[in-house]
Parts: structure tokens; sequence; C-alpha cells
């Protein structure tokens, strides 16, 4: 990037108010074509609103938009497309019964003639997209069958497509793991060779590192700096980000170990995951490490009756129980925090309150009746704890910046009495704050005798946080590991199948 060069893009006092919120206080930003520039800020600080204003998605109040020094309006999504500015929603916006290609080419399919798809060439070009990006991702295949790292590829690909000179992504990431980011950086650095514009938003702070030319953090709705990535450190982020220094990444404070809570002998699901058996007690934090496709989720879901089993035992609390539906498993003490938050954790057309509350229903009812002063007790302490950015909690969930969904996501099952929780990537998408608040809530509900079993693909997160470390590989778990002893290289190995 040449900086005395005209920038693409140019924001100036951008602007923009929702009902109790101010999302966008005067933010400034310059693109230039061939550089990375990453986004940076807490979860609500305005990072996804800003992009929405330049992809059509959202009218801002106030400021201008220069594009090659020519100030216009963007009027529309399509808009935005024909001036060659793709953006990748932080929530997937594919469409779940169209497949992988229908998919990538919506709206722009080949005709093979007036008002007839050519389905060869549909299916040629998406799945020449979709090989070029690395990805094992049939064009053919439905893409609600997939699991969320293949469709957020299928998101990247269509963007592709469209061979923009300004690419957004927010979070492209969030829920991929090792190789595929890999794949991801691979593409990103063509595309900049090529002269592309891109604003990368992540809350993942290595990768900022890793991939970024330049950064904006935003705070509050206000433009905090810009820095070159080569002159700037982790430090001077954070404090940028989040006005303070932050202590401790990984506050982890080991709490008494009790009671066998939860233990899991020669469980079989054909196909996904073989003869797995492990302990659960009190006070306990298991990590489960491994890769994408190692049978991570598949266990969790089978444990807590999302999918049947085809063999093994689970016994709760001493008992060996049959958990044939998500119910059963909640009415056992189990709780769930699943990875795919929007179809399964939220109900995002209901408010702050009413998601917080929803799997402690019985808790707040006394012979049938809600107690609603106590469940407003219980929300005001969850988004305190949490800091949960929203104006109000009757605030419907949908309004919610993507990070504090997670958040809502979260607070429910502490609001619960469930005393065997289990995390899938509990902090994806969280910022490195409120990261921290995480970490010291898992440290009470361990503390007052709660066990977690803890998803992660952030390794260090896996470390810094588990008493004991399990890692899939294959459906199966392919090593076993102490705190004290466990290292990334270990980790890695087992994950991989090396031992
Ligand atoms: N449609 C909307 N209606 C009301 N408030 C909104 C709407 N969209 C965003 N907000 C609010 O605007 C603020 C900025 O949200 P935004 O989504 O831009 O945050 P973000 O920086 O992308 O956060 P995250 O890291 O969590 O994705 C938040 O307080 C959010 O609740
Ligand atoms: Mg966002």
């Amino acid at each position: 990037m040449n900086p005395s060069e005209q920038p693409v893009l140019r924001l100036r006092g951008i602007r923009k108010e929702f009902p109790g919120v101010l999302a966008l206080d005067g933010v400034d930003l310059d693109l230039h074509g061939g550089e990375v520039h990453v986004l940076l800020g807490e979860n609500g600080a305005g990072k996804s609103t800003l992009m929405k204003t330049i992809s059509g998605a959202l009218r801002r109040d106030a400021g201008e938009v220069l594009l090659d020094g020519q100030p216009l309006e963007i009027t529309s999504p399509r808009h935005a497309q024909a001036l060659g500015i793709a953006i990748i929603y932080q929530e997937l916006n594919l469409v779940p019964h169209l497949t992988a290609a229908e998919n990538i080419l919506l709206g722009r399919e080949p005709a093979a003639a007036p008002g007839v798809i050519a389905q060869g060439r549909l299916m040629r070009t998406a799945q020449q997209l979709l090989d070029e990006l690395g990805v094992a991702i049939d064009a053919g295949a439905v893409v609600g069958r997939l699991g969320v790292a293949q469709q957020q590829m299928v998101e990247v690909a269509k963007a592709l497509s469209l061979d923009a000179r300004v690419l957004i992504m927010d979070e492209p990431t969030s829920a991929l793991t090792g190789q595929e980011i890999a794949e991801l950086f691979a593409t990103i650095r063509r595309l900049k060779s090529r002269g592309v514009a891109i604003v990368y938003i992540s809350h993942r702070m290595d990768e900022l590192f890793a991939i970024g030319d330049r950064v904006t953090v935003l705070r509050d709705g206000r433009h905090v700096g810009t820095r070159l990535i080569s002159q700037t450190s982790m430090g001077e982020l954070v404090r940028m980000m989040v006005g303070r220094e932050l202590k401790e990444k990984f506050p982890k404070q080991p709490a008494a170990v009790g009671a066998e809570v939860l233990r899991v002998e020669r469980l079989e699901r054909k196909g996904v995951l073989h003869d797995i058996s492990f302990s659960l007690r009190r006070g306990e934090v298991v990590g489960i490490a491994g890769l994408m496709g190692s049978g991570r989720t598949e266990l969790a879901r089978a444990i807590f009756g999302a999918d049947p089993i085809d063999g093994g035992r689970v016994i709760v609390h001493g008992v060996e129980r049959r958990i044939p539906t998500p119910r059963a498993a909640i009415d056992l003490g189990l709780g769930y925090l699943s990875e795919d938050r929007k179809s399964e954790g939220l109900i995002l057309v209901q408010s702050v309150e009413e998601n917080l509350c929803l799997p402690s229903v019985g808790r707040f009812s006394r012979w049938g009746l809600m107690q609603p002063r106590r469940e407003a007790a219980a929300t005001a302490q969850r988004i305190d704890e949490l800091r949960i950015k929203t104006p109000h909690a009757r605030q419907l969930v949908e309004f919610l910046s993507g990070g504090n969904q997670q958040k809502v996501v979260l607070g429910k099952w502490l609001t619960t009495e469930a005393d065997i929780l289990i995390f899938d990537e509990p902090t994806r998408g969280i910022d490195v704050g409120a990261k921290v608040e995480i970490y010291q809530l898992m440290n009470q509900l361990a503390a007052r005798g709660a066990a977690i079993l803890m998803i992660s693909s952030e390794l260090p997160e896996i470390l810094g946080m588990s008493d004991r470390i399990l890692v899939m590989q294959g459906g199966r778990i392919a090593g076993e590991f102490t705190a004290a002893e466990a290292t990334q290289e270990k980790l890695l190995a087992a994950a991989l199948g090396q031992n």
C-alpha cells in the first residue's frame, strides 16, 4: 500500500443511531487498494454497523462515503455489489435449502435461455470457486446440511464470485480452525496482490498480526485510532479497545474437585463416535480439544440427547440414564451451549430477558406462576456480569451485536441451576475483555460445584482454563492430559493422531 495514493473508499464522519443506541458517532476510515485493514473493537463497538453502511444494508444518518474520491450514496446491497463492494456478514446469510452453488451465485445464475438456469454451468462455476479456496465442499451439497465452518467457506466463495474491489469480512474465521484459516489467509493474500481493499474483522488477536497491514480501533461508536500493524503491539491495541489494561488473559482458579457427576462409558454412534469413555467431577473444567470434524460437537450432542446413540452408557449422578431428548437432559441438570447459536441457541425475536430466562422457567415459576420480579433481578445481574451491551432488558436479541448475542446464550445457561455444563466454543466472537469475564464466571460455576466440559478450538483457551484435557481425533479420544503436563505441541500431536 502506498499511503500517498488515493484511497479506494473513504468514510467521513459516519453517524448512525438506533433507538436508545448511538452506534456510530462520526467515524472516519480510509481503505486503500491492496491493504488488509483490520477493524477492531469490543462487542457492540460499531464494527458491523459501520460495514453495513457501505454494503447497502443500512442507511447512515450523517457523514460522507467517497469511492475513488467521488461522494456517493449506496442505496441497496445490489447497488453495493454493482460498485464492487462485497461483504461476508457475521451472521451467515445463506438459504439453507438451496445448494452451495445456488447460494454462491444467487440472483446471478447463468442462464441457458431466458428464465432458465444453466444448471451445469452453475455447478461448474461454483465448484471452481470452492476448489480455488482449497475446501472440499461439493457445489451440489444442500447448505443446511453443511457444518458451520463449511457454510462459512460457502459465504467466502460467494463474496469471491463478485470479483470485488472492496471485500469486507466480518469475523470470517469465527467457525474455522487451523487448516481452513490458512486457506482463507492464502486467498486473502491473493486478493490483496490483485489490489483488492480488504476489511477484516476478528476477535482473534493473533490473526490481526498474521494478516493485517493496518488496524483501526473503534470504541463506543468512535474512532480511537489507526495504526500500522508493524508499528503497534497487542498491548497497545487492547488498551485502545477496552480503555484499560487487562491483567490476566486466563484467570483460572482451580476449584475443589468433588463427586463424579457424569460418566460416559464406551459411547458409540455409528460412523461418528467410537468407544468414548471419560468422567467429569464437581468443580472440574475438562477441555475437549481436536480438529474440526474430530467429533467434539457430536459428542456433546449425543450426551445431551440431541442425537441418538448406538451403544454405551451415560451415568448421571451415579445413575445410568437414557437421554432421548434435550428436554430429558435439562431435567437431569445438564446444560448445553451449542456452537450454532443462531439456529439452536437463541430466539432472535424475543427479548434479552426472555432468552436469558428460557431454560430456567421452572426456577422462576412457583406452582405454575411466573415470578417476574425474580426474572428481572436475575436478568439484571447477567447483563451486568457479562457486560451485555443493550439499551434495556426488553430489547429484542436480533438487534444486539453478534458478540452480545453470544453473551446472551452463555448467560442463559448461567441462569439455570444446571450442574453439568457443556460449552461448545463458549468465547467464539467474544471480545478480549469480555472473554476474561466469561472465564471468571466459569470459575464461579466450578466453585459452586458445577462441572464444565469445554469444547474449544483455541488451544491457549484450552490450556489456560482446563483442569484436564481430552483430545479427540476421528471420533475417538486420542489423548488425555492433566493441565500440568499439557502443551500446545502435545495437544496438536494428539489431535493429528501422531501418538
Ligand atoms: N438494528 C439494530 N437495532 C438496534 N440496535 C442495533 C442494531 N444494530 C446494531 N445495534 C446496536 O449498535 C451497537 C453496535 O453494534 P455492532 O453490531 O455494530 O457492534 P460490533 O462492533 O459489530 O460488535 P460484535 O463484535 O459483537 O459483532 C450495539 O450496541 C448494537 O446493539
Ligand atoms: Mg459485529
